[in-house]
């Protein structure tokens, strides 16, 4: 018995080393849809499993000769790939590669929410005396932390209209360290110029983050636009699947170092084994889901542009939508969220809650289920933006009184009209 175990440990060997394949992410030749599967992966060199295995360990041995251990008693711990699972976990590390490989980055560091992928990069690139350029409208949570909790700790921020390019330029100070942008903007879907912010900031010697939870690297590539750091809800598109939180940010490798070895082990937002491995499964699909649903959304978009109970519906997709050039330029696919105005939006909300079947009324997005909310613009400037004159009639633009957000899922574009329809009649 024992003698076979052996044997078949051997054979195991022989086959791990005759099988052991290079990382796809090094291989220019190959095409963003095969590293979606491929990057970063690497084949288990004794049971050769194709997919990822999860390691759920939460500590590594140390070995004599790996560096743990010196005749001078000093050791270089950096030096060893896994150590204890709040710096770097083998399963986590996969996906930070394939999510590097994905963005074109040279390093990934994934954390346990999209916020806290946020929270690292400002409290990285931010210190006290600092000065941040935000866009006026973005995620509300990046918001509330830039504009309310960054104050605190001794850092000015500046929120700008990131589509006004003579805004942007106005707000830089020779203090400005980090411009943070979203494109497409959650919730009113108004895009960034991304290279032209970049060329912006880096003139001023400051840095460029932006959200691309939205776009996600099958629409928008920022690294290749200029962009510093690519940061993503990973909860969102790039799961897709509604059942595991995550974030990430990308970059080049001493900024993505400088994120680990400070907001990563001190914010301990640590990414679990089990939720990188979900994600992992979740950017298998990446490609034709984001595909799908861009479809999907576009055909949702021309169907409720001409619905009678609808007032106006912004799509990136749409010729209406006031930056479509820009889209057209900088996104390759016009992805899964639109969003519409209704007269009566509160009884609307109300209808769509009550009488939708296949679409769920309820709040996130990017998932592979249908997801509308109502974001009443009221209650989003008192609670979050505080938007005030021009920053204000520009929002309202975008979203008038207020906007269903529309998170289109894998469902029959069909079905999904009907029920819109029937729900907004
Ligand atoms: C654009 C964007 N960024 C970041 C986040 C935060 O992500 P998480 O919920 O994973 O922290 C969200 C959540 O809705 C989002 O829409």
């Amino acid at each position: 018995m024992s003698s076979n175990l052996s044997s078949l440990k051997a054979m195991a060997n022989d086959r791990g080393q005759a099988m052991a394949r290079p990382h796809a992410a090094g291989d220019p030749t190959l095409h963003w849809e095969t590293l979606a599967l491929d990057g970063g992966l690497t084949i288990d060199p004794t049971t050769k499993a194709i997919a990822p295995n999860i390691s759920m360990s939460v500590n590594n041995m140390l070995a004599p000769g790996d560096g743990a251990f010196s005749a001078d008693g000093v050791a270089d711990l950096t030096a060893l790939p896994f150590l204890y699972a709040r710096w770097t976990n083998p399963t986590v590390r996969q996906l930070e590669q394939r999510m590097a490989a994905l963005e074109g980055a040279d390093d990934a560091l994934a954390t346990a929410t999209g916020v806290a992928a946020i929270a690292a990069t400002f409290l990285t690139c931010l210190k006290k005396g600092d000065h941040l350029i935000v866009s006026d409208v973005c995620y509300a949570g990046a918001s509330e932390l830039a504009r309310r909790i960054l104050p605190d700790y001794g850092i000015s921020v500046t929120a700008v209209n990131m589509s006004r390019l003579d805004e942007v330029a106005a707000a830089f100070r020779p203090d400005t360290c980090l411009v943070h942008c979203e494109s497409p903007c959650n919730p009113i879907l108004r895009l960034t110029d991304l290279s032209a912010v970049a060329a912006l900031a880096h003139r001023h010697g400051a840095m460029v983050s932006v959200d691309s939870t939205l776009a996600t690297p099958v629409a928008t590539r920022p690294l290749a636009l200029g962009v510093d750091l690519v940061i993503h809800s990973l909860t969102k598109f790039i799961n897709g699947h509604g059942d595991a939180l995550g974030g990430v940010v990308c970059g080049r490798k001493e900024l993505i170092e400088k994120i680990r070895s400070r907001a990563g082990v001190y914010l301990g937002a640590t990414l679990s084994a089990q939720n990188a491995w979900l994600i992992m499964r979740g950017i298998d699909t990446l490609f034709p889901r984001m595909r799908a649903v861009s479809e999907s959304a576009m055909r949702i978009a021309r169907f409720l542009r001409d619905h009678p109970s609808v007032g106006s519906v912004i799509y990136p997709g749409l010729q209406i939508h006031p930056q479509h050039a820009l889209a057209k330029r900088q996104m390759n696919a016009f992805g899964g969220i639109l969003t519409f105005q209704t007269d009566d939006p509160q009884k609307i909300a109300i209808q769509l809650a009550d009488r939708l079947r296949v679409v769920h009324y309820a709040f996130s997005l990017g998932h592979q289920r249908s997801i509308v909310v109502f974001l009443d613009t009221k209650e989003m400037m008192r609670s979050t933006y505080g938007l005030q004159g021009p920053q204000l009639d520009d929002y309202r633009a975008f979203a008038g009184d207020g906007v269903f957000r529309l998170s289109v899922g894998l469902e029959s574009v069909e079905d999904i009209i009907a029920d819109l329809d029937r729900a907004l009649r």
